[in-house]
């Protein structure tokens, strides 16, 4: 299973790669865990990302890529990953394609988690998360007063992007940068859309259905929406040789390019079955009168 995952903050990206990993044993492989991680260490790329993060804004493309290509060249990744939260833009998916190339990977599907947003404030304002595992819980649908993580017990936190005006400008975000990618997906033929309202259990049914739907054959995708040079140019498509083949050899040129409406007038005439049948009925009609004059 290799599948990106895509989808507006709070539309269950994290949630159902938890799912995934756990019940088909490949990675999820977060950008924003990587980097929330890297916040966490200290370290001097996480100072920098902070800042962008806090504010809702975009980590720089490289930085990015750097914290992907290494997690996706650990061990656990070499049969499989479930990409959260990356790509972002198209420019990290061209970076992304490129990178999957180099290392024999290619993504099987793109999944898009469709929520409206309304439904997307609403959970990113009620959401908790584990800072020790990085479970993910959300105040609406825990226990009333719990406040733990089901694991290991640590206390939930937070996420300080999770602030009403830093969600504003996530959306916003997404919107614009994000977005794009439907049709860019849509266009190689690896985008499936997912409904992602309802139960935990629904929207994983149909993530689960979704990722091992069979492929779209590039060929078949290439048909359906690349216009062929004939349609560029404006120009009717040609008509398969077979049907008009049957036209005498030794005709003019002149002949020719008159009989090109032939082949039509010659189906219509194959249509026309009913006189012969008509005949047919009279012969029938007849040969019933004989008999019973005969008699
Ligand atoms: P990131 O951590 O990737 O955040 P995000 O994409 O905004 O997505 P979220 O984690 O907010 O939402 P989710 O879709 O995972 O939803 P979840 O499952 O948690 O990125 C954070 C920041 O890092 C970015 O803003 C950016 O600054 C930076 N960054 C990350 N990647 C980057 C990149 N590639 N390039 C540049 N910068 C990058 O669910 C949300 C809540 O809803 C939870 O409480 C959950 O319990 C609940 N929930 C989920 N499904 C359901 C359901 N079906 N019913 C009810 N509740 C549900």
């Amino acid at each position: 299973m290799r599948i990106v995952l895509l989808g507006a903050p709070g539309s269950g990206k994290g949630t159902q790669a938890q799912r995934l990993q756990a019940k088909y044993g490949v990675p999820q492989v977060s950008s924003g865990d990587l980097l929330r991680d890297a916040v966490a260490r200290g370290t001097e790329l996480g100072r920098k990302a902070k800042v962008v993060m806090d504010a809702g804004q975009l980590v720089s493309d490289d930085i990015v890529l750097g914290l992907i290509r290494d997690r996706l060249a650990r061990p656990d990744a070499a049969n499989g990953f479930i990409l959260d939260g990356f790509p972002r833009n198209i420019e990290q998916a061209k970076l992304l394609s490129a990178l999957l190339a180099e290392i024999g990977q290619p993504a099987d599907a793109v999944l898009l988690l469709d929520v409206r947003r309304p439904t997307l404030i609403e959970r990113l304002a009620g959401r908790r998360t584990c800072p020790k595992c990085g479970t993910v819980y959300n105040v609406h649908s825990l226990p009333a007063g719990v406040a733990q993580c089901s694991k290991d017990g640590e206390t939930l936190h937070q996420r300080p992007d999770d602030r009403e005006e830093v969600v504003r400008e996530r959306l916003e975000v997404y919107a614009q940068k994000t977005q794009p990618l439907v049709e860019h997906y849509t266009k190689q033929g690896l985008l499936r859309t997912v409904a992602g309202e309802g139960t935990l259990d629904e929207v994983f049914e149909r993530m689960e259905a979704a990722a091992l739907a069979k492929p779209v054959s590039a060929s078949k995708v290439k048909v359906r929406i690349e216009p062929s040079p004939a349609g560029k140019s404006g120009a009717a498509p040609r008509r398969p040789k077979a049907k008009r083949k049957s036209r005498p050899q030794r005709r003019t040129v002149a002949k020719r390019a008159k009989s090109v409406r032939k082949p039509v007038a010659k189906v219509a005439s194959r249509k026309r079955r009913p006189k012969a049948n008509k005949k047919v009925a009279k012969r029938a009609a007849r040969r019933v009168k004989r008999a019973l004059r005969a008699r």
